[in-house]
């Protein structure tokens, strides 16, 4: 939900933490902050984005740590920013996360007569560390004493005025990075660390990393004892990450999807044999993903019952509701981009408690979801930066067709089936019939309050994913719904020219237009995203001639449309408002 980026013993140490926030800013753009220890430590702190920013007012130093705020805790005001400076000076300090026992915390503090300044849940832990310290530096007592206080998930960098800096992991990521010419970097996630290192360090949850003279060592804050650190070769896990001739990730990573979802299947091969054992001599299977994965994981329970009945779709906020069902004779497949979604996560944490086998399909590797699960697929689709899901979402969906095959076949002939959709996507993609028409339809939909969009069977995950997109990137109200629902309250909605989006494919087609025949009389104005026309239709949207892949291009229709409106309405579509790109706070 934050984004921390340190840089340590480098003379343009304060440039390049400008340059590393800038590439982690998705993590969160409320507000940022820089720190930089020269003779004593100097912060320059602004609300709003990081990505506009060209040259710093702060002079450089050899040790910088910066950070971009998501706030939890407090206004997007410049004292709530990070980094946040301990009151005699002798610290300065970013964190990532929500302390949860912050009131009672700052009850006590208060009560000893400590003043806060701000509203933040972060500063209580600065408030800590002067307590625990004392008259004395920053040591390994002192610092895991004030860890131990701690509850939640709390990931923090401490920078100290003699030069010091001190990093704690609970919970969200921290990558420790290191130059060819030995200096260190700190970052929140992997991709963007690959800029300035050449090899890599993930740090563990209860990991304390002290930074002292150049030098880095690593110890376990539970006993305190010292940590072998092994450094990783940095390989085509950090991608690249630029928008290329796009003016836009989210437009690039749309376009990307006719490469990525050839990408996805890449492990099939070696991992599908062993799943597919352990799918069909599990007791329940659950697939378990938060927001837009949790729509690929309805998907994927719809693919997979086509095989066997024990398949069950669990959002990862309710897991709370099933925890009395799980056993260890179940199996979960945990959906993630990112793998730090803490409501997934918590989930995961859960079902292991309970013996539950738990898959991991994740995009980020060396990410919290991928490294605590029994067997972890890499879904593989490539830096996803855009907030709003795309062609990890399609990616997700394509792994669970891609299993259900297998499970059906027990061949790998649907790689073929991907190929020849790919193949179709690019040519829809340039087609620019096709992609004014879908300007034209976003054009008269960003003029409208509410939309709904219907969809049934495969489709109905479709519907849902489809509402999400329009909202979160567009900020109209768009509701998704089993078109079957219709008649059941939701037609008391439509009036006189509400637009109303049916998804078609071939097994729905008579429901829905049964279903389109009764908004229209009801005065709707009917999108048909299909195939072929229907007479029914008002604006028609043609899809790839690909019946298998539907789902997956009507979902791109949203993510098209969704995104000419936001051009529309003057919205940034990689960075909509309130949202950031992992939620790593419940
Ligand atoms: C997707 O468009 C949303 N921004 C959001 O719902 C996202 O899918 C959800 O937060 C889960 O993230 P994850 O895939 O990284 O776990």
């Amino acid at each position: 939900m934050c984004g921390i980026y340190a840089c340590l013993g480098d003379t343009s140490a304060t440039d390049k933490v400008l340059a590393g926030l800038k590439r982690i800013e998705y993590r969160g753009y409320d507000s940022w902050g820089i720190a930089a220890l020269n003779s004593k430590i100097k912060i320059e702190k602004h609300i709003g984005k990081i990505g506009l920013v060209k040259k710093l007012k702060l002079n450089s130093g050899e040790i910088a740590i910066g950070h971009t705020r998501w706030a939890t805790h407090g206004g997007v005001t410049v004292k709530n920013a990070h980094p946040h400076l301990a009151s005699n000076g002798k610290f300065t300090l970013v964190q990532n996360g929500v302390l949860e026992n912050y009131q009672e915390l700052k009850n006590k503090l208060e009560k000893d007569g400590y003043q806060f300044q701000t509203e933040t849940d972060t500063e209580v832990i600065v408030a800590l560390l002067e307590k625990s310290i004392g008259e004395e530096q920053i040591n390994l007592k002192n610092f895991s004493e004030v860890i131990k206080k701690m509850t939640g998930r709390n990931t923090i960098l401490v920078l100290t005025k003699n030069g010091e800096v001190w990093a704690y992991r609970q919970g969200s990521p921290l990558i420790v990075g290191q130059s060819k010419n030995d200096s260190f970097f700190f970052s929140s996630d992997l991709a963007s660390i690959s800029h300035d290192s050449q090899s890599y360090h993930v740090l563990d949850n209860q990991e304390i990393i002290h930074f002292a003279d150049q030098k880095i060592n690593s110890y376990d804050s539970k006993n305190l004892t010292k940590k072998k650190i092994s450094f990783q070769k940095m390989n085509q896990e950090a991608l690249e990450i630029d928008k290329g001739n796009y003016p836009h990730f989210m437009l690039k990573e749309i376009h990307e999807q006719k490469e990525s979802l050839q990408k996805v299947l890449a492990k099939s091969e070696k991992i599908f044999p062993q799943l597919a054992k352990k799918i069909e001599s599990s007791r329940n299977i659950y697939i378990v993903g938060a927001g837009s994965a949790s729509y690929a994981a309805a998907s994927i329970a719809f693919e997979l019952r086509k095989h066997q009945q024990n398949i069950y779709h669990l959002p990862a906020y309710d897991y709370a509701d099933f925890d009395n069902l799980f056993g260890p004779k179940d199996l979960a497949i945990i959906l993630s981009q990112s793998g730090e979604t803490a409501d997934t996560i918590e989930t995961v944490e859960q079902m292991k408690n309970k013996g539950v086998f738990i898959v991991s399909v994740v995009n980020m590797p060396s990410s919290t979801l991928m490294n605590i699960a029994n067997l972890a697929y890499p879904l593989n689709v490539g830096a996803e930066v855009g907030v709003a899901s795309t062609k990890a979402l399609t990616g997700h969906i394509l792994f669970g067709m891609a299993l259900a095959h297998y499970l059906e076949k027990k061949d790998f002939s649907f790689k073929r089936e991907v190929l020849q959709f790919s193949q179709q996507l690019n040519k829809w993609l340039t087609n620019q019939k096709i992609m004014t028409k879908i300007k034209k339809t976003a054009n008269f939909l960003s003029k409208k309050n509410d939309l709904y969009i219907l969809g049934r069977g495969q489709l109905l995950p479709c519907a849902l994913e489809f509402a999400l997109k329009i909202k979160e990137v567009s900020y109209l109200h768009a509701e998704g719904f089993s078109a079957g629902e219709l008649k059941h309250g939701v037609i008391a909605l439509i009036e006189k020219d509400t637009p109303v989006i049916c998804l078609f494919n071939k097994e729905n087609r008579a429901e829905m237009i049964s279903s389109a025949h009764e908004v229209k009389a009801r005065g709707a104005k009917v999108i048909g995203i299909a195939e072929k026309n229907e007479e029914v239709f008002d604006i028609f949207i043609k899809l790839p001639q690909a019946k298998k892949f539907t789902n997956l291009s009507s979902i791109i229709v949203a993510q098209l449309l969704t995104y000419e409106i936001a051009l529309l309405k003057k919205l940034d579509p990689d960075k909509p408002r309130n949202l950031a790109k992992s939620v790593t706070v419940k």
